[in-house]
């Protein structure tokens, strides 16, 4: 494809501002991994099955592999790598590495940006889900190695370690 059929998009990823020059069919997933570097945007299926590339838009969680770059001109953008570092893990990647909520780590990332909101959201209302209700907010993700029990765990952990701290 010739230079004349790229686009320029602005996007600000994790905090950082950046215009890239894309091809429209160019997808989020790939051109945060090949132009930001960012390889904790992990491509499972492709298609939109697996939830493996979820980051998120404008605060929002979003498929990457379902979404094209253009689509993102002047948005936020956020990835595993905005949760925290290994000094400052987020709560849910410490009740990850507590509960057991990982083995071959590949679809980690994604769970991570799925929940991560979901935990925010029950903190704020200071409820602890139905497990039901856990496994439904992570529906849209899958996992070949764990059986989800432990990434429940993980979810229901980050919840009560900062409820109990309230109380
Ligand atoms: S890689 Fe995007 S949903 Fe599977
Ligand atoms: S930990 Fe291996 S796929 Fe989930």
């Amino acid at each position: 494809m010739s230079e004349q059929s790229k686009m320029d998009v602005t996007l600000t990823v994790n905090g950082n501002t950046r215009t890239v020059s894309v091809e429209p069919r160019h997808l989020l997933a790939d051109v945060l991994r090949h132009e930001f570097n960012l390889s904790g945007v992990h491509i499972g299926c492709a298609h939109g099955a697996c939830g493996c590339c979820t980051v998120h838009l404008d605060g929002t969680p979003r498929l990457s592999c379902l979404t094209f770059a253009v689509q993102c001109d002047g948005r936020d953008i956020k990835t595993v790598e905005s949760l925290g570092g290994i000094d400052a893990t987020h709560i849910l990647q410490q009740a990850f590495k507590s509960e057991h909520g990982l083995q071959c780590g590949y679809c980690t990332p994604g769970f991570l940006m799925t929940l991560a909101p979901y935990v925010s959201k029950q903190i704020e209302l200071g409820e602890m889900p139905e497990e039901a209700d856990i496994r439904e907010a992570m529906s849209g993700n899958i996992c070949r190695c764990t059986g989800y029990h432990g990434i429940v765990a993980a979810v229901k952990k980050a919840i009560s370690s900062q409820l109990t701290e309230r109380a």
